[in-house]
C-alpha cells in the first residue's frame, strides 16, 4: 500500500460502499464502473492504483463495518457475495476506524485527531494519507473573526469549549470550528490533502487555506455531485446554447438512509439546498423560478428519487415543458468518485499542488473557484488537469477557495 484513504464518517453508507468496492475490486470480485479515473483519459495520470489504497477513518458511530456492509447489502445497495466474501478483509480496516478522541478545547481535539493520521501513516509505512469527509451534513456555522485568519484561529481553538466536561465533547464538537472544518484543520497540520465530499464547511475558511499553503498541501471540495445536479448540469447548458428561456425549475428529492435523516433538520437542509442550487445560476446566468425540496422518506433508504420539473420558451414566445425522474443509489454513486478524488488528490500532492484544486469541479455541486458548472467545461478542466500531473510543469499553489 502506497496511499491512506483517511474517511471521516468511516462507518457511514457512503465510506463503508467505497471500502466494500475498493476490496471487492481489488479481489477481482467487482469492476470499477463508476470509477472516472478507469476511463482511458485519464489513464495517463499517475495514479495510486485502486490496490494500494489502504482505509482507515473517523466516526462517532461504534456500528460495525461488517454490520453496515451487511445492512447495506439487505437493502440491495451492495451485493451480498462480496459483503460475505470480504469479512476478513473488512475486520482488518474496522482496526482503523477511531471514534473522536475526547477534548478540553479544540486545539487538543485537533493533535489528536492529527495523531491518528500519523500513526496512520506510519504503521502502514504510506507514502500519504488523504483524509475525505463523508460525514453527516451539518450546518453553515455562524460566522466568526478567527475565520478569517491563522493566527486568530489557533488562539481561539486553546479556548475551553463551553461547559467542558471531557466527554461531554468528543473530538472538541462546539467550538470555533464547526467538525469538518477541524477534521481539515487537523489534516493540514498532519500534513495531510483534504477532500470534502459533503456541503459542510471544511476547508473553505481562509485560515484554513493559509494552513494549506503553509503546510504545501491541496484540498478540494464540495458536496459530491452524484444526482439531480449532475442532470441538472447537463441539461441546463443545452438550454443556454440553444437559447432557450427557462422560466421555472423545480425539484423534489426524496431521500431516507442517515443521509436523509440528517437532512431532515432545518440546518442540514438548508447547506445542501444552497449547495444545490449553484448550478442554475452558473450555467443560465440567472436564476429561474422554483424551488429544490429535500424530504425525508424513510422507506425508500439509500434509493434516492428526484423528480424535477422544467417550464421553458423558445421561438416566438412559444411555451414549453419537460421533466425527469432521477431514481439513484446515492452511495454506488458517490462510493466510486471518493475513490476517484482520493487518487486525483494523491496525485496532485505528488506532484507538488498545494491549496485549492479547482480542476476537481466535475465532481462538485458547489466547486471551489470560479470554475465552470457545466459538466462537459468540468469534464475538459478533469482531463487537462491529468495530463498536466504526467507531463505538466511544477508545483503551482491553489488559487481561490
Ligand atoms: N450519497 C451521495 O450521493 C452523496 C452525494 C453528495 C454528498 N453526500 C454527503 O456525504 C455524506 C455521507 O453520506 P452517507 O449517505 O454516507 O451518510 P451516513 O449518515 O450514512 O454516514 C455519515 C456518517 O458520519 C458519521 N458522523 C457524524 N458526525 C461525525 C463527525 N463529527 N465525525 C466523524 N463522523 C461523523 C455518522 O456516524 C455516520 O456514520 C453526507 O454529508 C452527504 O450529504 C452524499
Amino acid at each position: 500500500m502506497t496511499t491512506g484513504v483517511w474517511l471521516v464518517g468511516g462507518r457511514g453508507s457512503v465510506a463503508v460502499t467505497g471500502v466494500v468496492g475498493a476490496l471487492a475490486i481489488r479481489a477481482g470480485l467487482a469492476e470499477p464502473t463508476g470509477c472516472v479515473t478507469e476511463l482511458p483519459q485519464l489513464s495517463g495520470a499517475p495514479l495510486p492504483a485502486l490496490a494500494e489504497l489502504a482505509f482507515g477513518g473517523h466516526d462517532v458511530s461504534s456500528l460495525s463495518l461488517v454490520k453496515k456492509a451487511q445492512a447495506l447489502a439487505d437493502a440491495g445497495v451492495l451485493p451480498a457475495g462480496p459483503v460475505r466474501a470480504l469479512e476478513e478483509e473488512l475486520a482488518a480496516v474496522e482496526r482503523e476506524v477511531r471514534p473522536l478522541p475526547p477534548a478540553r478545547d479544540q486545539a487538543e481535539a485537533a493533535e489528536l485527531l492529527a495523531a491518528d493520521l500519523t500513526a496512520f501513516r506510519e504503521r502502514h509505512r504510506l507514502r500519504r494519507v488523504i483524509v475525505v469527509n463523508v460525514a453527516t451534513t451539518e450546518p453553515a456555522p455562524a460566522p466568526h473573526p478567527a475565520h478569517a485568519d491563522l493566527d486568530a484561529l489557533e488562539e481561539a481553538l486553546r479556548e475551553p469549549l463551553p461547559t467542558a466536561g471531557r466527554e461531554t465533547r468528543p473530538g472538541g464538537g462546539r467550538g470555533v470550528l464547526p467538525p469538518s472544518s477541524l477534521a481539515a484543520y487537523a489534516a493540514f497540520r498532519a500534513g495531510c490533502p483534504f477532500v470534502d465530499f459533503t456541503p459542510s464547511t471544511g476547508a473553505r475558511l481562509p485560515a484554513l487555506h493559509q494552513l494549506a499553503l503553509r503546510q504545501g498541501v491541496p484540498y478540494g471540495g464540495h458536496d459530491g455531485k452524484t444526482g439531480e445536479t449532475l442532470v441538472k448540469s447537463v441539461l441546463a447548458p443545452m438550454f443556454a446554447t440553444r437559447n432557450l428561456r427557462v422560466r421555472t425549475w423545480s425539484g423534489t428529492n426524496l431521500l431516507g438512509g442517515g443521509d436523509g435523516a440528517s437532512l431532515a433538520q432545518p440546518g442540514p437542509n438548508a447547506a445542501k439546498a444552497a449547495s444545490k442550487s449553484k448550478v442554475l445560476r452558473e450555467t443560465l446566468g440567472y436564476v429561474p423560478q422554483g424551488e429544490i425540496r429535500i424530504d425525508y422518506l424513510e422507506d425508500v433508504g439509500d434509493f434516492k428519487t428526484a423528480w424535477d420539473l422544467v417550464t421553458f420558451e423558445g421561438f416566438l414566445g412559444r411555451r414549453m415543458r419537460m421533466d425527469f425522474t432521477w431514481h439513484g443509489c446515492d452511495s454506488a454513486l458517490a462510493a466510486p468518485l471518493v475513490l476517484d478524488l482520493a487518487r486525483l488528490t494523491a496525485a496532485a500532492h505528488e506532484h507538488g499542488r498545494s491549496g485549492a484544486l479547482t480542476e476537481l469541479a466535475f465532481f462538485f455541486k458547489d466547486p471551489l473557484g470560479p470554475v465552470p458548472h457545466a459538466l462537459a467545461d468540468q469534464w475538459r478542466l478533469l482531463c487537462d488537469f491529468a495530463d498536466g500531473l504526467r507531463t505538466g510543469p511544477g508545483p503551482v499553489a491553489g488559487g481561490p477557495r
